[in-house]
């Protein structure tokens, strides 16, 4: 079986953190999101990958994946050039695919359970194609499959006005390759996108039958800054202790806190996990449960909780931060007693301040 996973898309409700990067690298608990779906593949045994790129910066992914050998998977660099939808990406693969069944898995997902189940006896099975699904109470913002009482998908239809259930599809599919030619057959969307959803439904249309499973444990589409921050609470939830840097004396540190090399905690700070810091920090704050603190960062004075810092940033203030997202080498300072008071912003286009 093959692996393809997509890291296109423009990530516009990402931004600004998508003006420097693909979203799919956007790290959780430290670690791109991306990588996670790379390991879930790794862990079914799926080692020959596919990794479709978008416009975004594609040699970011490039270079912070290389040729997967760090994973312990071989990958193969698909360009998808300007996105039309995810079954036009999986069609770009046709010649990677070949022959074989594969996995699409869209690279800004992120599951609890790993997908080793949900892979298991569809090679050799008769489906066509087999979904994973996820009850949601949104279901207007997903492709939504109606099944019938014995549980075989009866009908999938993408973004519906009147959801006929409350079954989203999750970014990950099992195909046989029948699904490139049901692709040739479909039309765009209304978001002028060519829809897999639709292309699975064109399986349905010629009588081919598809497979659904039911995700156990928690699943993410980390498409929004609130679903990033729900996403790394559910990861540092499972973070192991670990101390690889310097703790100075007279620091409190309560509940899994993992500390990178080369990190100095000072004097006088609190550390309340799950709370993940990466490489040569220097931490001198409150630091609150989940939050996640990428390398070469400093944080002075202060409090930090339930965040995402990325990384090289500077923050140094006497304020309350939270449920924040603070893209690389951003700085929060404050302004000392200087005039005229007030607050001062540098941001770039697409911030978003809330105070
Ligand atoms: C895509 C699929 C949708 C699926 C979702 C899962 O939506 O089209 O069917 O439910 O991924 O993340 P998009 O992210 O393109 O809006």
């Amino acid at each position: 079986m093959k692996g393809l996973i997509l890291s296109g898309g423009h990530g516009t409700r990402l931004r600004p953190l998508t003006h420097t990067g693909p979203k799919q690298l956007i790290p959780i608990a430290n670690k791109p999101v991306l990588f996670y779906a790379i390991e879930d593949l790794k862990n079914a045994d799926v080692t020959d990958i596919g990794l479709i790129l978008g416009t975004n910066m594609p040699e970011k992914v490039k270079e912070a994946v290389g040729d997967g050998s760090q994973f312990g998977v071989n990958i193969t660099y698909i360009n998808q050039g300007e996105p039309k939808g995810l079954a036009h990406a999986v069609a770009v693969a046709k010649d990677f695919v070949g022959e074989d069944p594969f996995i699409m898995y869209l690279g800004d997902n992120i599951l609890k359970s790993g997908i080793k189940e949900f892979v298991d006896g569809f090679e050799k099975s008769d489906y066509q194609a087999r979904i994973l699904l996820q009850y949601v109470e949104n279901p207007r913002q997903f492709g939504v499959a109606e099944l019938d009482s014995e549980g075989h998908v009866m009908n999938l239809v993408e973004k519906p006005e009147h959801p006929k259930s409350n079954l989203a599809l999750v970014g990950i599919y099992l195909f046989k390759p029948s699904i490139f030619d049901a692709i040739s057959k479909i039309k765009p969307s209304w978001r002028d996108e060519l829809e897999i959803t639709d292309a699975i439904q064109e399986l349905l249309n010629k009588d081919l039958k598809v497979d659904s499973h039911i995700v156990k444990g928690w699943w993410k589409d980390t498409g929004k800054p609130e679903d990033v921050l729900d996403a790394n609470h559910l990861i540092l939830d499972v973070l192991k202790s670990q101390n690889n840097g310097e703790v100075e004396d007279g620091t409190k540190i309560n509940g899994r806190v993992y500390i990178g090399e080369g990190t100095i905690v000072k004097k006088n700070s609190v550390i309340r996990g799950p709370v993940i810091i990466g490489e040569n920090c220097v931490i001198e704050a409150y630091i609150g449960p989940y939050t996640s603190i990428g390398d070469n960062s400093t944080i002075i004075g202060g409090e930090i909780e339930s965040s995402i810092v990325v990384g090289d940033a500077v923050i140094k203030c006497n304020e309350r931060i939270v449920d924040s997202l603070i893209g690389n080498h951003s700085r929060v300072e404050s302004k000392e007693n200087s005039l005229p008071k007030g607050l001062r912003f540098i941001v770039g286009e697409n911030s978003v301040v809330y105070l």
